[in-house]
């Protein structure tokens, strides 16, 4: 997970014109490249909610409301949540009772909302400031690309 995944992003979705295919081989890249995660995905902002979108993993809620939960809250503040513990996150939506940590990056096409990034993990406290340093950048590099189909 790190500089090699990231440049793996950008030569996988470079000649893709499609957003589910990009989104799809992204969450299969995550999955691929992380240790010691249970479920990895996206959720797409649609009318005020998060729309489940392409993932691995478990089956998982299909709507999540904005501002609560940590992807409902990671969304409404456009900021990155990680949660090291995340039965002590209030409100906290457990789509997995296997889950116990999570990060979640905001996805934003110029300062718009477009949904989020979600990873869980069965270990407590399992990512860093340095995992969460190269998603943020992986989400970057998936932003643009999206941003570009949509020009
Ligand atoms: N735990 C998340 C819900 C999504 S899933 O775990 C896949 C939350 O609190 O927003």
């Amino acid at each position: 997970m790190n500089e090699l995944m990231n440049q793996q992003l950008s030569f996988l979705i470079e000649d893709t014109d499609y957003e589910i295919s990009i989104l799809s081989n992204a969450a299969a890249l995550l999955n691929e490249s992380m240790n010691d995660v249970s479920w990895v995905g996206f959720y797409l902002y649609q009318n005020n909610e998060l729309f489940l979108g392409p993932f691995q993993g478990k089956v998982a809620c299909t709507r999540l409301p904005l501002g609560k939960g940590v992807c409902g809250s990671s969304a409404a503040d456009k900021k990155t949540y990680l949660v090291p513990n995340v039965h002590e996150f209030p409100g906290h939506i457990a789509c997995d009772s296997a889950s116990n940590s999570e990060i979640v990056i905001p996805i934003l096409l110029d300062d718009q909302l477009y949904g989020v990034l979600d990873i869980d993990s069965a270990s407590f406290d399992r990512f860093t400031k340095e995992d969460q340093q190269s998603l943020e950048e992986f989400v970057k590099i998936l932003a643009k690309r999206l941003l570009q189909l949509k020009q």
